[in-house]
């Protein structure tokens, strides 16, 4: 049965984590609000799976539809929270809305399962160093001032996860920093669905070479890199899925030192913007028509992470590389220009 709670879970990460529980005999649930993602995710995904899975629209930030769903759930064994408004940008002009949404919907969750036991998985992210002083960065690093409300969230839910850990022996919490996820599922039936123009590389990318958007700017080539673009540490979104199967086994597995830990889940390899670029073309044999611009502001120059801890306690590492990062996220693209799955 293993019954896991998915916030989230028609989202990026969230499906492709919802298709890994399947795949790894767990029984997945999805509370989601539509607020970003398609409904027609759960048909694909059930397309990939062979089974549909059980799906709630419930707004996290109202308290008694939390309270109410999971004292109606008591076989719920785990949780993997990924709802949350993620956008960089919209977060500097909408800072209440991403307190409001980010932190309320966790707080809600926490007191609703303050009273039995749980395994926890948080999506957090390497947004919360910052520029690391030292790379690759590992989970030891200095914790910086957020560059953004939506940063500043990140930092403030995992300082919230680490005090409630704490103080409620009940909550076994891990957070996941993730770096950079790209890429999609190998069937092509779900990936990155894009609301809007999007903020991201790799999906600027892909409507690049579809023809959706007519250039992508190279947001500075003067930073002190090789090739003078910024760096990142891609990993492919199956991989960082797969990822949080290992987080649930290893808090199953292990009562962990203040019932709280935190794992760098990333690659440990930086590709710089133009060297993404360069990529995809030699991936797909598809010409980009790319310009340099000027830096966007509030982005870091280079991270990568030291994925160590991941490999050693929760027996995980990344599998796949840039290239597969790029053929799928093009399959993706690809698909919903010929398939149209959500009458976007
Ligand atoms: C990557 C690199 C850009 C678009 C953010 C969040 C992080 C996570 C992922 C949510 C940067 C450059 C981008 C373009 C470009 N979000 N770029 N032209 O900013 O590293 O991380 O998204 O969980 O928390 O901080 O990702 O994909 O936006 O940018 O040159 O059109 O690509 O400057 O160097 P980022 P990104």
């Amino acid at each position: 049965m293993k019954k896991i709670l998915v916030t989230g879970g028609t989202g990026y990460i969230g499906s492709h984590t919802v298709v890994e529980l399947f795949e790894a005999g767990y029984t997945p649930i999805i509370i989601d609000n539509l607020s970003n993602s398609s409904i027609g995710v759960l048909d694909q995904i059930k397309k990939i799976t062979g089974i549909k899975p059980e799906f709630h629209n419930l707004d996290l930030c109202d308290e008694k539809q939390v309270k109410d769903f999971i004292n109606k759930n008591p076989d719920i064994e785990g949780v993997i929270h990924f709802a949350a408004s993620k956008a960089v940008g919209e977060s500097v002009e909408k800072p209440l809305k991403y307190y409001h949404n980010n932190l309320f919907s966790l707080i809600n969750l926490l007191n609703a399962f303050s009273d039995r036991k749980v395994n926890f998985v948080f999506s957090s992210s390497c947004t919360v160093y910052g520029q690391p002083d030292e790379l690759p960065v590992t989970e030891a690093a200095e914790v910086k001032k957020a560059e953004s409300p939506y940063g500043n969230t990140k930092q403030i839910a995992e300082e919230i996860l680490k005090e409630t850990a704490t103080s409620n022996p009940n909550f076994n919490i891990l957070s996941l920093r993730y770096f950079n996820p790209v890429g999609a599922h190998k069937s092509a039936l779900i990936g990155e669905l894009p609301l809007g123009v999007p903020q991201n590389l790799v999906p600027f990318i892909t409507q690049t070479a579809i023809g959706k958007r007519e250039k992508i700017t190279v947001y500075g080539d003067d930073y002190n890199t090789a090739d003078g673009s910024a760096i990142r540490d891609y990993i492919h979104v199956v991989d960082l899925a797969k990822a949080h199967v290992a987080a649930l086994k290893y808090l199953n597995e292990n009562t962990i030192t203040d019932h709280y830990d935190v794992f760098n889940i990333g690659t440990g390899n930086g590709y710089s913007v133009l060297e993404v670029i360069r990529a995809f073309e030699n991936t797909t044999n598809v010409k980009l028509n790319y310009e340099i611009g000027e830096r966007r502001s509030g982005d870091i120059e280079q991270v990568w992470g030291d994925i160590t801890k991941s490999k050693q306690k929760l027996g995980w590492t990344a599998k796949l590389g840039i290239e597969e990062m790029m053929r799928s996220a093009w399959a993706w693209e690809v698909y919903l220009r010929d398939e149209n799955p959500f009458e976007l």
